[in-house]
């Protein structure tokens, strides 16, 4: 794919000019009037979205069936919800976030050396997307992919701090394991058989990568996005969020709903992949992320995708005359391409594969 071969510009690190002090922003990070963070802020929401105690699936069949509707109503009705008790160890978590802040924290030099290409994406990267022109998001990321195990290449991973490689295979193992059981959660909830939407998936060889957000502080905030309005395009998507710096927005109708996150919660979202196998039963759901002048924020977002090869498409028990086919089949392989060429675009991909009739 010659387009994916390098970036479009110089590739600068939003590290490097919060580092600098300045205080106006280029305008290559300053966002149309309409995309900017005060707009769709007016419906003053205060709900937020819901949380789920998990310990609930381990304990008796009633508590088990009220676990299993509270995750059916959050995905129905928001798309996003955070979850508690969900059995990753508090320490681990408190690790994996120590090692990528660690990272983020090296010296310039040391960080380059993991340099990002658009062809996989896999490194140290501060955009998304190849188009020329484009209004860049405020922040750096690291991403990397941990599953299926041919794909994976720790020596991409980085090697300072020195317990980066492990503490990021023990998080994976965890995060892996808890999608495991949210993948039957979610079968379950949408009246299929508990491990219909795993098979659907590619069974055990489904994909798992992983994407650090480092968002610095930004002088103007109230001019830029840490991460513009997109879905996830995977299947499900499991976020640490920051414990005490919030920034992740939820799109509710017109709104914009600011997730208040729960110290040693998840944040766990569905993606399109989840809403072309439920037929749209289940739908992803638009979100941003906002930066502020005063933290610098981190984030990691574990995402739990199919099989990159087999055609994902609406379940067939979920086609019915009063629901027909919304969707038309693609693999992730080739899904995945658009957000990698055009950068996050809010849900246009999603819809783009209803845009074509289905037989
Ligand atoms: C993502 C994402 C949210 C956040 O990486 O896809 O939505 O809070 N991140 O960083
Ligand atoms: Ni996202």
């Amino acid at each position: 794919m010659d387009c994916l071969q390098g970036w479009p510009q110089p590739v600068v690190r939003v590290q490097a000019l919060s580092d600098s002090g300045l205080m106006t922003i280029p305008d290559l990070y300053v966002k149309p009037p309409a995309e900017r963070p005060s707009v769709g802020n007016g419906g003053a929401v205060t709900s937020d979205i819901p949380v789920i105690e998990l310990g609930g699936l381990a304990e008796g069949a009633a508590e088990c069936r009220a676990t299993i509707r509270a995750v059916a109503d959050a995905c129905s009705e928001w798309g996003f919800f955070q979850v508690v008790n969900h059995g990753v160890s508090p320490d681990l978590v408190a690790r994996v976030r120590e090692v990528w802040r660690a990272f983020f924290h090296l010296p310039m030099e040391e960080k380059q050396a993991y340099a990002n290409d658009p062809k996989t994406y896999e490194g140290y990267g501060s955009r998304l997307g190849v188009e020329k022109g484009a209004i860049l998001d405020w922040g750096d990321y690291f991403f990397l992919h941990l599953l299926p195990e041919s794909i994976k290449n720790q020596n991409k991973w980085p090697a300072l701090p020195s317990s980066c490689r492990e503490t990021v295979q023990e998080y994976a193992d965890e995060l892996a394991k808890l999608c495991g059981t949210l993948m039957k959660v979610l079968s379950i909830s949408l009246g299929l058989d508990v491990e219909q939407l795993q098979t659907a998936f590619g069974g055990d060889a489904v994909g798992a990568c992983l994407r650090v957000n480092y968002y610095p502080t930004c002088p103007q905030p109230e001019l830029t996005l840490g991460l513009s309005a997109h879905s996830d395009p995977g299947g499900l998507t499991i976020l640490l969020a920051d414990d005490y710096v919030k920034g992740l927005q939820v799109r509710r109708g017109d709104d914009w709903v600011t997730v208040q996150p729960i110290p040693g919660a998840f944040i766990v979202n569905i993606g399109d992949q989840i809403e072309v196998l439920s037929n749209a039963v289940y739908r992803s759901v638009e979100h941003r992320v906002l930066v502020n002048a005063a933290q610098e924020r981190l984030s990691l977002a574990f995402f739990y995708n199919p099989r990159s090869d087999v055609a994902i498409a609406p379940v067939s028990k979920l086609v019915t005359p009063e629901r027909p086919q919304l969707y038309r089949p693609m693999t992730f392989d080739e899904y995945r391409l658009y957000i990698r060429k055009k950068g996050p675009k809010g849900k246009t991909q999603v819809a783009s594969l209803k845009a074509q009739s289905v037989n």
